[in-house]
């Protein structure tokens, strides 16, 4: 079990399969792209599944989301899924993505045992998606978004990130187009976590402000606590229902408390925390033929550590060295 100085089980592993993109989305990395990890710093295939591996069946993980960077770039994805299928006990399966490339592989990942996917699109106007992520591929995600709802993938969630002047009027649109299509949408606030270290919380869209906005439109009834258990997004039944909304309120209402994750970026390093200021490092460990019992230990250790809260609100908060994209989403 991976279990922290405060109590908390870790059941929910993040892995990220690169730190590389096809967007260049503002509020992540700069346009000309960042340093990315060179290819033998980064786990091979077999690292990153017999890591899982340990993690599901001696240290209590349940469910594996993979992340990136933009995971649909590792070559190996529908492999490495397939390969996660197969163990015992099988975990959950999710990837967060930017959409990009998912027409052509939601089939493949389905087969392979992926069981959902969680999609980035914080907009439904082409020109604005060009301004966000400086590339014009918007019909790109909204047919990766539909390819995925068809295979199967399902609840397919979108995360939207809404920046101020950009498309910060767009919440009670894109909360329509959701209902009508059938996704699962969530509100995130804007982090500190762009490797360009521009943001600042009064430049930031709360989840109070959206909630005002949604409310010109919508009715909208609390799920309640219980329903959300440890999960980040707090939901909201939509005119009633069925349909759902969700606000990630990382910034003004931390979930914290109820955190149950722990992380491994792609050159395999265990952070506890997205705003972990260190790391510990499992590829040192896996490369110099550690058995599967001392990288249990290790990982448990590392969870040890785990702080109480992301500490925002701390003076001495710093952001962390290393950016979203290179940590895991
Ligand atoms: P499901 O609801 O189970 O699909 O998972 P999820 O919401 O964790 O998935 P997703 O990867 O889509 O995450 C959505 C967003 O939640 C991320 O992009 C982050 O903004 C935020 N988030 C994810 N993990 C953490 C975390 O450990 N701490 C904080 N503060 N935010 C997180
Ligand atoms: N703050 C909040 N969300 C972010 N994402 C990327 N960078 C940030 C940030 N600084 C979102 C992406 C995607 C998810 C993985 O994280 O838009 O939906
Ligand atoms: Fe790529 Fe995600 Fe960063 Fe956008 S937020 S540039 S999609 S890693």
């Amino acid at each position: 079990m991976l279990i922290d100085t405060y109590g908390r089980v870790a059941t929910d592993l993040r892995v990220s399969l690169t730190d590389r993109c096809n967007l260049r989305c503002t509020y992540c990395m700069p346009e000309e792209g960042l340093q990315w990890l060179a290819k033998p710093d980064l786990l091979t295939d077999d690292e990153i599944v017999r890591l899982v591996g340990i993690a599901v069946t001696s240290l209590g993980i349940e469910e594996v989301r993979f992340t990136g960077g933009e995971p649909l770039l590792r070559p190996g994805l529908v492999g490495i899924v397939e390969r996660v299928a197969a163990l015992e006990p099988r975990p959950q399966m999710s990837l967060t993505t930017n959409g990009i490339g998912l027409r052509r592989t939601a089939e493949a990942l389905k087969k392979a045992g992926l069981d959902r996917v969680n999609v980035s699109l914080d907009t439904l106007r082409p020109d604005v998606f060009k301004s966000l992520t400086r590339r014009n591929r918007h019909q790109d995600v909204l047919d990766g978004l539909y390819t995925a709802r068809e295979a199967g993938l399902t609840p397919v969630k979108v995360n939207s990130v809404l920046m101020p002047g950009l498309n910060d009027d767009e919440a009670p649109d894109l909360l329509a187009w959701a209902v009508e299509h059938d996704y699962e949408l969530r509100f995130i606030e804007q982090m500190p976590l762009d490797a360009q270290h521009g943001w600042k919380r009064d430049g930031m869209i709360t989840a109070g402000d959206i909630l005002t906005s949604l409310r010109t439109r919508f009715e909208l009834t609390s799920e309640g606590d219980e329903a959300r258990g440890s999960a980040p997004a707090e939901r909201w039944l939509v005119d009633g229902g069925p349909h759902r909304v969700g606000v990630i309120a990382s910034v003004t209402r931390p979930f914290c408390a109820a955190c149950d994750r722990t992380r491994l970026t792609a050159d395999g390093q265990i952070r506890t925390c997205l705003f972990a200021s260190e790391e510990t490092d499992l590829r040192a460990a896996l490369r110099s033929d550690a058995p599967d019992e001392e990288i249990a230990r290790i990982w448990k250790l590392a969870m040890w550590g785990k702080k109480a809260g992301a500490g925002l609100d701390d003076p001495s908060f710093v952001q962390p060295d290393r950016p979203m994209s290179a940590i895991g989403g």
